[in-house]
């Protein structure tokens, strides 16, 4: 494992590690989804996911993702053909796709989460995130931690650049070190609604967002409590992207997350 500069992560809340995945892996990935989409049949329900509009947590189809592989599609995009107009596959590709199940467990990541300080990670939710040329849509600024909480907060992304991001077609933008502040969102179940509910109104500080441009095999790191975003893609190249996200078993996760898997219980890196 190469040497991963804890401070840097401490202060920023976020780490960019290049070559951390080999340029094979990302093929296997990238073959993969492409399998995956070919043999997904939308039927009548062409399910959006939009980050603007939370109107799709009312949707079975999204809540079942959880302990599914399930497809979503960029809004609006209606006219193109389904590889063009996904907007994600989701979310746990880790456990029931070989594959992914192969490549989210490779050593180097069950060694960053133990630098990182996981005594007991859980791999939680997986994301083949498409970013289409011209359509891929923007995601707004948020916290992880909103959509999957742990207490104490645990939640911690690792983002895989599967092509080549920077500005022009969408890649991460975070406010370096205010992961400090609080957790100022979370979505979670009331009954049978999703709701997202203010836990505290402060304002993101007023930081200069930086671009986290990451060539094809850079992984990045995100803590989950660090505000990040992603312009809408205006180029012509896809941004493809594979997250994945853990947790610490030590830490109680919440049974008003959306994601909940009551019939595939989390497993960790072996
Ligand atoms: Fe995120």
């Amino acid at each position: 494992m190469r040497a991963v500069d804890l401070d840097a992560y401490v202060r920023d809340g976020f780490l960019v590690l290049e070559d951390f995945v080999s340029q094979s892996d990302c093929d296997s990935l990238q073959t993969r989804a492409a399998e995956l989409v070919a043999r997904f049949d939308p039927g009548p329900v062409r399910t959006v996911f939009s980050a603007r509009d939370q109107g799709h947590a009312r949707d079975r189809y999204f809540r079942e993702s959880g302990q599914a592989i399930h497809f979503f599609f960029e809004e609006g995009a209606t006219d193109q053909p389904v590889s063009l107009a996904l907007n994600k596959i989701g979310h746990a590709l880790h456990d029931l796709d070989p594959v992914f199940d192969r490549i989210s467990r490779r050593p180097q990541f069950a060694a960053l989460a133990r630098i990182l300080g996981f005594e007991e990670p859980l791999l939680l939710q997986s994301m083949y995130l498409f970013k289409q040329p011209r359509i891929g849509a923007e995601v707004g600024w948020h916290q992880d931690a909103t959509y999957l909480h742990t207490q104490p907060s645990t939640v911690t992304g690792f983002w895989l650049a599967l092509d080549d991001a920077d500005r022009d077609n969408g890649c991460l933008m975070a406010l370096p070190g205010a992961h400090r502040g609080p957790l100022r969102q979370r979505f979670r179940q009331v009954g049978n609604e999703m709701v997202t509910e203010v836990l505290d109104p402060t304002p993101w500080p007023g930081i200069e967002p930086v671009a986290l441009e990451a060539r094809r095999g850079t992984l990045v790191v995100l803590h989950g409590l660090l505000p990040h975003a992603s312009a809408p893609n205006r180029s012509s190249r896809q941004r493809h992207a594979y997250a994945l996200h853990i947790v610490d078993a030590r830490a109680d996760y919440l049974p008003d997350n959306w994601l909940q898997r009551p019939g595939l219980p989390l497993r960790g890196f072996t």
